[in-house]
């Protein structure tokens, strides 16, 4: 449940605007007493009452109570806490706006990010190659501690880490001089990574057709899933697996095995997994996947978000069900290039509020959907227009988001990783 409390000091007439379910705005309580700091979220500055009550409901999922104060700086407060009226105090003339609801679903964009990108990563220009400053095709990408980041550098053959903004990364598994290789210190192709909470590393390593172990620090890695450069069908292995999400509460694996067209369970230390989602082949079906590239585990619905590269859209698969539902895209697999639909999505991220961001590879773009709508709208890159600038991207692979919602973005055919900052209006 969501509580709003927005205070201002002048009378504030809310018109509900048609693609605004802020219209669901009822009670209004005069002269109440506030004086709670102990379920304080954050103190922000933004210009507008409605920001205020959006950001609490669309960018922190434990806000609970907006209250927004003209006369003061940072105008508006976020609070965790169910503050109820009586608790509110404030001066003749001011009203306060109350609704309840778990999400606004439908808010006015009254934050964005900056279309300007700065290269987070690689050399902006472009230039690939296997020095330490470059890299050969970016893929996915994973947030580490102290301002890291980690990168599969697929035609590398390596995982790198790159301090956020440094000038050079650093080889963590793989060999550094990009050798491809089939062993406990050579990789061939990886796509993408995910870390634990002490940085150690899972990956897959697509062509070895297998899932890798890399302690954090470590000289070799292990195999923990799949039969090295052994392709396969069964339960034990893989055919060029490429995503690779983790449920940090079990240390479940779901590893996206992309060219079987299905999802791959794999339980704590298990030596085989099981088929959670797809391997009825490559189609546009309801109990099908074509090519999953990106996947994503929403613990809050227990269920997997999946990116088709080749249907074009983004499904839910509910764990322990036989089909998925459409979240985003064509439920026929066509592809385009409006608010609604992909082109070969690959990267997908959820933010804690459900939010999806997609890395739209075959559109040069990133879009942003609100939880529960089909509509997207471009926070990154140039619909149709691959290109070097920072503003542009030239088929990027994947997306991820910090704890402010700023955006990494893998610029895969540029060689660079991108960043974009997150602002409030
Ligand atoms: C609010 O709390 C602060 C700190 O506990 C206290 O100093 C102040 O008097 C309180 N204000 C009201 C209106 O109760
Ligand atoms: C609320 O969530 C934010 C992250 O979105 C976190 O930084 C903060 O500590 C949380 N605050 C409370 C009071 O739970
Ligand atoms: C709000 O007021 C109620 C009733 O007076 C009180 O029990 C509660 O602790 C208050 N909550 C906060 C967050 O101050
Ligand atoms: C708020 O309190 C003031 C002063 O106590 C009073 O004059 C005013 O009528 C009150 N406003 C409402 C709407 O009750
Ligand atoms: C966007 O980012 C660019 C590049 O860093 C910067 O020059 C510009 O001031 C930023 N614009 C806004 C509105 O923050
Ligand atoms: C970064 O990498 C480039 C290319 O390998 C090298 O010339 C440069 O010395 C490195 N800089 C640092 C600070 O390591
Ligand atoms: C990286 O640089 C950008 C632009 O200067 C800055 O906004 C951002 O905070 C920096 N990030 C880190 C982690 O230093
Ligand atoms: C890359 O490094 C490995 C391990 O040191 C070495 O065996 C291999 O010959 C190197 N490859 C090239 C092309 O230098
Ligand atoms: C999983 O394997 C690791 C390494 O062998 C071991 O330390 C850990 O105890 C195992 N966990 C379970 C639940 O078996
Ligand atoms: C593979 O896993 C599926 C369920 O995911 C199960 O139905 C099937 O029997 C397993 N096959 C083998 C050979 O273990
Ligand atoms: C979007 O797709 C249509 C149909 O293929 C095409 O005519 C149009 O030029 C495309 N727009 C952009 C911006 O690429």
């Amino acid at each position: 449940m969501a509580y709003l409390y927005l205070l201002c000091m002048c009378y504030f007439i809310w018109t509900p605007s048609a693609n605004a379910s802020l219209s669901t705005i009822g009670n209004v309580y005069y002269n109440m007493s506030y004086n709670s700091t102990d379920t304080i979220i954050t103190r922000l500055t933004v210009k507008y009452q409605i920001t205020c009550a959006a950001q609490c409901a669309n960018l922190f999922a434990n806000c609970s109570t907006a209250v927004f104060d003209s006369l003061t700086t940072p105008q508006c407060s976020l609070y965790s806490g169910k503050v109820t009226p009586e608790n509110l105090t404030v001066s003749m003339n001011t009203i306060v706006y109350d609704f309840q609801q778990s999400k606004l679903t439908a808010t006015p964009i009254l934050h964005g990010w900056n279309t300007t990108g700065i290269t987070a990563a690689g050399a902006s220009d472009g230039s690939g190659g296997t020095a330490d400053n470059l890299f050969s095709q970016p893929y996915g990408i994973a947030l580490g501690s102290f301002d890291s980041l980690y990168i599969a550098d697929f035609s590398n053959n390596r995982i790198q880490k790159w301090l956020i903004n440094a000038s050079n990364g650093t080889t963590m598994a793989g060999l550094f001089n990009g050798t491809a290789g089939a062993s406990s210190i050579a990789l061939n192709l990886p796509a993408s990574v995910v870390l634990d909470s002490n940085d150690n590393m899972y990956f897959t390593d697509r062509d070895n057709h297998r899932v890798v172990y890399w302690a954090n620090g470590a000289s070799s890695g292990t195999t923990i899933a799949g039969i090295l450069g052994v392709p396969g069908s069964t339960n034990n292995t893989f055919y060029g697996p490429c995503g690779i999400a983790r449920d940090s509460s079990t240390g479940t694996l779901y590893i996206a095995d992309s060219f079987n067209h299905r999802i791959m369970q794999y339980l704590l230390n298990a030596s085989s997994g099981t088929v959670v989602a797809g391997g009825n082949g490559a189609g546009p079906g309801t109990t099908q996947l074509a090519y999953p590239y990106g996947l994503t585990f929403d613990s809050s619905t227990n269920s997997l978000l999946i990116a088709n590269a080749q249907t074009n859209n983004i499904v839910r698969w509910v764990l322990g069900a036989s089909s998925w539902t459409l979240v985003i895209g064509s439920p026929t697999g066509l592809s385009g290039n409006t608010s609604t639909l992909l082109n070969q999505p690959i990267g997908i991220t959820l933010d804690p509020m459900g939010n999806i961001y997609v890395a739209d590879s075959g559109n040069h773009r990133i879009q942003f959907f609100f939880a529960g709508q089909f509509n997207g709208i471009t926070i990154a890159g140039v619909t149709g227009s691959p290109g070097i600038s920072q503003s542009q991207l030239f088929s990027p692979y994947w997306v991820i988001v910090d704890n402010q919602l700023n955006l990494y973005v893998s610029d895969t055919f540029n060689n660079r990783v991108q960043f974009f900052s997150h602002y409030l209006i």
